[in-house]
């Protein structure tokens, strides 16, 4: 059987970090609210000159570098991004231009704060089946340029940045399934019915405009916490393991209460989860693999582990896939 296997990580940040502060300066807000109600301490605003795609690119580079792999030797990019460079081409074929490795498949996948993990799910299947053999997977995202900078509700909770990881196919025997390396199982569930309490307010077709980010924060914290731990159960279950068998769950960081009542909600001990919500903000796509990269990078997720990855997003959409690093 086939297995798609993380080969290394990698992540990139803009070069201006925003502390709460120095949000407060500006928006009629304080540090102790944002951080009170959601964790946040600071974030990272993309300038002049950076954008999804270069933040992209960078954490692709960085992967690559971790993983030891050359860039011609990815024929698969899968970039999860709801602020693309441009409405088309997919900023995928820009990461795929920038970094050399031209003539392999690379396309968008827009699932907002889930995107990474349909992205994940999608590039694993597209390995099992034999169409691509070295994969890039990125989530990247600029949310700072999609912000009602006079809405306080929302502009404070967000940040930009891009985290990737480089999968291969590998070969391994059925009877090794247990400890073998690489995607042990995804489940990707979406929900229209919800689609007004997170959007855009904007789009090619409706407006003709990029349109500004609208959140009804109340709401989606509610159905955030069900859904996360109903898929976390669902992929367990996949996997024939219980909640004290992963090692480390990687979450989308949206927010620090979400993270807590979602591991009250499975019995998980709070040190089990990655947090980095204080350090980036909700990065939307990108917040699962920054948050991966620096477990990694800072010695905390390291070979052998079993590491839960989750999201949930605008849709809504939401997933988790459970992988042995
Ligand atoms: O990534 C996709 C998934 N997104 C999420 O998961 C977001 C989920 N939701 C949340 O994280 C939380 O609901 C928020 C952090 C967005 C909001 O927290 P909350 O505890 O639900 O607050 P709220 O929206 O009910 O607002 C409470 C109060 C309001 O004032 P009143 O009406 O009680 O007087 C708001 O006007 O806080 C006020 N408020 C603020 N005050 C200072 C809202 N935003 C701010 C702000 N600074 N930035």
């Amino acid at each position: 059987m086939i297995r798609s296997v993380i080969r290394g990580s990698g992540s990139a940040l803009p070069a201006r970090a925003v502390s709460n502060a120095e949000l407060a300066e500006t928006v009629d807000t304080s540090d102790a609210w944002i951080a009170e109600r959601t964790g946040i301490r600071n974030r990272y605003i993309a300038g002049e000159g950076e954008t999804t795609a270069t933040l992209a690119t960078d954490a692709a580079r960085r992967a690559l570098a971790a993983a030891g792999i050359d860039a011609a030797e990815v024929d698969l990019i899968v970039l999860a991004t709801a602020t693309p460079d441009n409405t088309f081409p997919a900023t995928a074929t820009q990461v795929q231009h920038a970094l050399g490795c031209n003539g392999g498949i690379a396309f968008d996948v827009q699932a907002v704060c889930s995107g990474f993990l349909y992205a994940m799910a999608t590039a694993d299947s597209l390995l099992k089946t034999g169409m691509a053999k070295c994969a890039l997977v990125i989530g990247a995202e600029t949310f700072s340029r999609i912000l009602d900078w006079d809405d306080r509700g929302t502009c404070v909770l967000f940040g930009d940045g891009a985290g990737a990881i480089v999968l291969t196919a590998e070969h391994i025997a059925e009877t090794d399934a247990a400890q073998a390396q690489g995607i042990i199982a995804s489940r990707l569930h979406a929900d229209g019915a919800h689609s007004e309490l997170l959007y855009v307010d904007g789009g090619p077709s409706s407006t003709g405009t990029v349109g500004k980010l609208r959140m009804k924060g109340r709401e989606v914290f509610r159905h955030a916490v069900v859904n996360l731990a109903d898929v976390l159960k669902e992929v367990l279950d996949a996997a024939g393991l219980a909640p004290g068998d992963i090692d480390w769950v990687v979450p989308h960081q949206a927010n620090a209460r979400i993270l807590d009542a979602t591991a009250r909600k499975l019995g998980l001990p709070a040190e089990k989860m990655i947090v980095t919500v204080d350090q980036h903000a909700n990065t939307s796509a990108a917040s699962v693999p920054l948050a991966f990269d620096t477990a990694t990078r800072d010695g905390r997720i390291g070979p052998g582990d079993l590491v839960m990855f989750e999201a949930m997003g605008g849709g809504f959409t939401w997933g988790a896939s459970l992988v042995r690093i």
